[in-house]
């Protein structure tokens, strides 16, 4: 879950990498089993998404970030040596973060339908997650980058409309709720 080689967390593009994990997953799952690859591949997505539910901890509140970037990019450090301070940084109604709380919905949406048949509590569970994350993030919209300015150096947003309908479509697909395919069709 670390950044490009460094130890940070973002949030954004690890949400953004589960969603295509669980795709390729969806997708390709028997092609991936074939090479005896598919075990592999859904112990890697459980691991995120995991580290999801956590940095979930209440309705409206959501960890995107864990370090300071700043501090990160001055020190090569391997992740067992972690001493200094790790600062996390969250949304909330306060300082919404449509994009990234949506993008957030979307991963656990998607490993949901992942995990259906394998281990229900664990796909149940993601789907409550999912269910309160779309909410918070569609009656609070903002970009999380104008809530959170420091965030534009890193992973910058344009905009979140495109994540609500992202969202709101493997949402639909995970619990089949109709309501979502009528938000998104609307
Ligand atoms: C809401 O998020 C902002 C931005 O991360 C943070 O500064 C603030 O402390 C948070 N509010 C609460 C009540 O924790
Ligand atoms: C199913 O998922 C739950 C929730 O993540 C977890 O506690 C449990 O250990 C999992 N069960 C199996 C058999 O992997
Ligand atoms: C971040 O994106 C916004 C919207 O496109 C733009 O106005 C802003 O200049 C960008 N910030 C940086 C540091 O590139």
């Amino acid at each position: 879950m670390y950044d490009a080689g460094d130890i940070m967390k973002f949030g954004f593009p690890m949400a953004f990498t589960a969603t295509m994990l669980s795709l390729a997953i969806l997708e390709y799952g028997e092609n991936m089993k074939t090479v005896k690859q598919l075990g592999h591949a859904r112990d890697s997505l459980k691991w995120i998404t995991d580290f999801l539910i956590n940095a979930h901890p209440s309705e409206n509140v959501l960890y995107i970030q864990v370090g300071d970037p700043e501090l990160d990019h001055q020190c090569w450090e391997r992740p067992e040596a972690i001493r200094g301070i790790r600062p996390s940084t969250q949304v909330n109604t306060s300082f919404p973060g449509t994009e990234v709380a949506e993008e957030t919905a979307a991963a656990m949406a998607s490993a949901s339908l992942v995990f259906k048949n394998i281990n229900s509590s664990s796909s149940n569970l993601l789907l409550e997650h999912v269910q309160q994350l779309f909410s918070f993030a569609d009656a609070y919209r903002g970009s999380y980058s104008v809530s959170i300015p420091q965030v534009q150096s890193y992973y910058n947003s344009t905009g979140y409309e495109d994540e609500l309908l992202r969202a709101a479509t493997w949402l639909y697909h995970a619990s089949k709720d109709l309501s979502y395919l009528k938000y998104v069709t609307d």
